[in-house]
């Protein structure tokens, strides 16, 4: 199933419970939440108060990607404020397999994000437990960046991986998902979109997230292209990478 995730990142906080509702009224069916603690990435942004907030507004999963240092000290906080997704970065994780664990003792989704620098072969251990991975396309930290390519065989990989191993996990892409990269996006086999500024910058975001999830579900409806044909972009689709 194809989904959207609108990143509130880039939403308007002075109105963020009407925005959200907007977004999912065109057809968003996540909102992703973006925690920045100033340590693991040089931003800071929202802790669980503002989950719980959200929480009584919306009825979609709250998915929260915790780009932080020790998750583990936060992650019964954020359960207990409503999140029911809940991934943190391999890098920033030491104890990965205790901590995707925690997660799911604490009644959420575990999922695994990876930097646009982190092999995919990273995750191999851990991919049975997950509910999804989270696959960077810009070093995480900022809304409104620019598309990484390479993550293109990082998503592909990842597609080729669950088939052979016959894993359950699904696919979200996070960073620079507009109207000119969301197909090679979904071509490349990603099913969760997250999208920041695309849906939250300017314009109605009822309206963006309509149009983009079209954009994505036409994309999904064209025949898979060699992705090596990308031109100068080096993805090579080979599984392990
Ligand atoms: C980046 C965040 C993203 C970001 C996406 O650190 O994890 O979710 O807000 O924003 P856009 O879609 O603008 O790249
Ligand atoms: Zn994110």
């Amino acid at each position: 199933m194809i989904e959207l995730a609108p990143s509130i990142l880039s939403a308007d906080f002075a109105r963020l419970g009407l925005d959200a509702q907007a977004a999912v009224e065109g057809g968003a069916t996540v909102l992703h939440v973006d925690v920045m603690d100033g340590h693991f990435v040089p931003n800071i942004t929202i802790g669980p108060p503002v989950v719980a907030s959200l929480r009584k507004v919306s009825k979609v999963p709250l998915d929260c990607h915790l780009m932080i240092e020790r998750p583990d000290e936060f992650i019964p906080a954020f359960a207990e404020s409503g999140a029911a997704w809940i991934s943190v970065h391999q890098e920033a994780c030491i104890h990965l397999d205790r901590t995707l664990h925690l997660i799911a003792a604490h009644g959420c989704k575990p999922g695994v994000v990876i930097n646009p620098a982190t092999a995919v072969h990273a995750l191999d251990e851990v991919l049975p437990l997950v509910h999804h991975v989270l696959v960077m396309s810009v070093n995480p930290g900022f809304g409104g960046q620019t598309f990484i390519h390479s993550s293109l065989k990082k998503i592909e990989a990842l597609s080729n991986i669950r088939k052979s191993r016959r894993l359950g996990f699904r696919i979200e892409v996070d960073g620079g998902i507009h109207h000119d990269t969301v197909a090679d996006v979904m071509r490349a086999g990603a099913e969760i979109l997250v999208a920041g500024s695309a849906i939250f910058e300017q314009g109605d975001p009822r309206e963006n997230a309509r149009r983009l999830l079209k954009s994505a579900l036409d994309a999904a409806k064209q025949p898979v292209r060699d992705l090596s044909a990308i031109a100068g972009r080096g993805a090579t689709g080979n599984a392990g990478n």
